[in-house]
Order: C-alpha cells, then structure tokens, then sequence
C-alpha cells in the first residue's frame, strides 16, 4: 500500500483558518503534505495556530485579512505566492452569524453576514482563479450549510448568504471547468465550535432532534469531506454541495 501524502507540494489558503472547522481543515491538509497560508481577520489566533503547525513540521504563514475587502483579498493572495510560489487550493471557510427574526434583522445585520460569508467568497474566489487558470490546475472548496439548502428561523442573512456560496461555487465550476479548476461546496449541519457554543440550550437541543446520527459532528468530520475535495480523487467532481450533518438533510 502507498504510504504517499497526497497534497505534497500543494499549497493552501484556508479563510477563517485559525480555529475551529478552518483550524480542522488546515490539519487534515497538512498532514496530507500541503503548506498552509492560514488567513484570519484575528491575527494573534492566527499567528499562535501557524506557530503550532510550524512546531510540528508544516510549512505554515498566518496572514491578517477580512475577508470582506477585495484589497485584503489581492494582497493576500500575492503575498501568499511570494511566499510560497504558488497557490493550488482555496478553501473559502471565513464565516459570521448574526442571528435574529426577520422583523427584528437590521440593515447592518444582513450587511455584515453578506459581506463577510458571501462577499468574502466572492473575493478570494476571483483573487486565486487567475494564478490557477495560468497554471491550469486549482481546487476551491466553499464552506457553505445545511441552512443554505433549507431555511432556518432567525438565520435570514446567513441562511442566504450560504445559499449565495453554493450558487457561486456552481458558476465557478462552470466557468473555470476547462481551465481544470473544481469549485465544489462542503454544506456542515450542526458542528461541534465556538460558532455554536454560544446557541442556547433549547437550540442544541431542537437541532439534535431533527439529526438522525443524535449528535453534532466534529470540526475533523468537516475537514475529510474538504481533503477529498482538494486530492486529485476528485478532479472530475465539480459544481456539487456535499452534506456533512449526520443525515439532517437528505
Ligand atoms: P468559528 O467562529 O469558530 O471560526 C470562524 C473563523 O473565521 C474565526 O477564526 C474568525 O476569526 C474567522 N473570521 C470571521 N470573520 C472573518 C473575516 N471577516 N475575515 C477573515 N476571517 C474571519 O466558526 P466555525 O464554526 O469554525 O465555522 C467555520 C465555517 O463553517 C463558517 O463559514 C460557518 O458558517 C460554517 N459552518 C459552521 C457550522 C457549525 O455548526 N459550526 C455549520 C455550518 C457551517
């Protein structure tokens, strides 16, 4: 059997990569053989998380961005390959909620969750394909949610901004198909994170029924459907939403 990691050589940007699923997916990249380019509006996290990886052998950066500003986006990615040399994976993970009914949901609500989850995609997304097309190669992997594909009470904004990363990851797909770049979106139920730690009780427990597997996932089951949609076992899957919920969605 091969004992070859599969990403060797391959380096990675991963929004919203200090903690949480992004921290996640930047392990199970890395041990797959890939150099990180770890992207955080929380620089300190960041840096102490690249620090981390770095201690145990990754070629590991932290870069400051918000993902919401197209010029921290286009810096970012030409420091990322005058780092590295290169970028050949974007995992788009960067992600806020502000939750609250519609009637009560402000402008600048719905502006902050678009900006950041939809906006954010959209400006990384446009900074990397270039460098990709030349190259002729590329993989981008959209963290959207189950929210984005069903609704959810009190979640207006982030429920459409997520249904907005799966629609853009579809048109990319299309668009940069020939060019041999796969955009495809990882759709998370309820994760075990911080984002959701701070749910009350009774919503822990109104998502837990509705979750066939009777538990919230973990940030590693998140990251291995993300791994697969970076390794070259997925260079003819584009333009697909992969579950990742313990069967809340079918
Ligand atoms: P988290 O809050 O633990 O981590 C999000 C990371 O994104 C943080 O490090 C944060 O500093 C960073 N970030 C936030 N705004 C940013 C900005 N403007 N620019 C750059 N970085 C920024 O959240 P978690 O749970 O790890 O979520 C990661 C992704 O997964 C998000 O897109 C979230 O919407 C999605 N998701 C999470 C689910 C869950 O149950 N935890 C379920 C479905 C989707």
């Amino acid at each position: 059997m091969s004992t070859e990691k599969r990403l060797e050589g391959k380096v990675a940007i991963v929004t919203g990569g200090a903690r949480g699923i992004g921290k996640a997916i930047c392990s199970r990249l890395a041990a797959e053989g890939a150099s990180l380019a770890i992207v955080d509006i929380m620089l300190d996290v960041a840096q102490a998380t690249a620090d981390e990886f770095k201690a145990a052998g990754v070629n590991a950066r932290a870069y400051a961005a918000n993902v919401a500003k197209p010029e921290d986006a286009d810096k970012t990615v030409a420091d990322v390959i005058a780092d590295f040399g290169k970028v050949d994976i974007l995992v788009n993970n960067a992600g806020i909620t502000k939750d609250t009914l519609m009637l009560k949901m402000t402008e600048d609500m719905w502006d902050a969750v678009i900006a950041v989850n939809l906006k954010g995609t959209f400006n990384f997304t446009k900074a990397v394909v270039r460098p990709m097309m030349k190259q002729r190669a590329g993989k981008i992997v959209n963290i959207a949610s189950v929210v984005g594909r069903m609704g959810n009470v009190g979640q207006a904004n982030y429920s459409a901004s997520k249904a907005g990363v799966i629609a853009l990851a579809k048109t990319t797909a299309k668009e940069f198909a020939t060019r041999n770049i796969q955009v495809n979106a990882v759709a998370p139920g309820f994760i075990e994170t911080d984002m959701t730690a701070k749910l009350p009780q009774e919503a822990r427990d109104a998502f837990l029924t509705v979750i066939p597997a009777k538990r919230g996932g973990k940030p590693e089951d998140v990251a291995s459907v993300v791994y697969f949609l970076c390794s070259p076992d997925s260079d003819y899957v584009t333009g697909q939403v992969i579950n990742v919920d313990g069967g809340m969605l079918m």
